[in-house]
């Protein structure tokens, strides 16, 4: 349940999905075979979904943004970026709050506030939700790869996913994250996320924990990475002295 009486350790039960398109039905699918109650919404009325969610995930309830984001235990954000000042701020306050979404320009226009380099969208996506407790991961992974690559913990070929938030928060992701079958991977506060963002190297990435630690620790000495950190915070760019291996941004 949503609110701040859930605290950062409540066992999630119940998934909120917000999106029903690619990303939204795949993460449903998984959830479900890994024993969560799920629901679902698009944009509004649940007739709109209720086929598509019988067909991709069935045993997915079909809701209402505002009742998915009321009642379940934590929430994937699985719509359009440019959409996410639609999102129900009260509904959602308290609740763990996971940003799976990515500023595409086919669906979301041009836009320097969401795709230029000084662009930290899940903090804007938090800065937003005042009160939710926003992490981002699931961004990073195409829907295919979701869809068709989860593995048991364990297997060798288990691919990993990152997680930006801060830290109880990235814990309880990197739960539900494991049992949707990917290894999760905490890489420092909501900033951080700039490392999962398009054009950086992990986007699109499928690759175990290893290796996705490495190619976002080579964030910062990429030509993106180099634009980005320049942009958000110059002194970034400054060598750390006697570095702690901190990845936060
Ligand atoms: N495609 C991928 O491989 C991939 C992988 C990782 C992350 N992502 C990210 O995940 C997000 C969704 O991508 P997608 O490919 O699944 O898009 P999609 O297939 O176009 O689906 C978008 C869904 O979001 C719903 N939606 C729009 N506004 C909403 C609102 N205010 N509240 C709730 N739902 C709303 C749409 O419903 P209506 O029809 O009602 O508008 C639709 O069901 C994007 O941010 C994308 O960058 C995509």
């Amino acid at each position: 349940m949503s609110g701040d009486s859930a605290g950062s350790s409540a066992p999630i039960r119940t998934l909120g999905i917000l999106g029903a398109g690619k990303v939204g039905t795949v993460l449903a699918r998984r959830a479900l075979e890994a024993g969560y109650e799920v629901l679902i919404s698009g944009s509004g009325d649940p007739a709109a979904i209720a086929l598509i969610t019988s067909v991709l995930a069935p045993g997915a309830r079909a809701v209402r943004p505002e009742e998915a984001a009321r009642e379940a235990d934590a929430v994937i954000l699985a719509l359009p970026l440019g959409r996410f000042r639609e999102l129900p701020v009260e509904a959602l306050r308290g609740t763990l709050v996971i940003d799976a979404m990515n500023h595409w320009w086919e669906t979301d226009g041009a836009s320097e506030e969401l795709g230029g380099p000084a662009a930290s969208t899940s903090e804007l996506v938090q800065e937003h939700l005042a009160g939710a407790r926003v992490v981002k991961a699931l961004n990073h992974m195409g829907y295919h790869d979701l869809d068709e690559r989860a593995l048991p913990a364990g297997d060798p070929d288990r691919l990993a996913i990152a997680i930006a938030g801060a830290p109880d928060d990235a814990d309880r992701a990197a739960r539900l994250i494991d049992a949707l079958g990917f290894d999760p991977l905490v890489i420092g506060d909501l900033r951080s996320g700039v490392r999962l963002q398009p054009f950086a190297g992990a986007f699109g990435a499928a690759t175990d924990r290893e290796g996705l630690a490495r190619i976002i620790e080579e964030f910062p000495r990429t030509e993106r990475g180099r634009e980005v950190l320049a942009a958000l915070e110059p002194a970034a760019l400054e060598p750390a002295a006697g570095g702690n291996g901190s990845m936060d941004a």
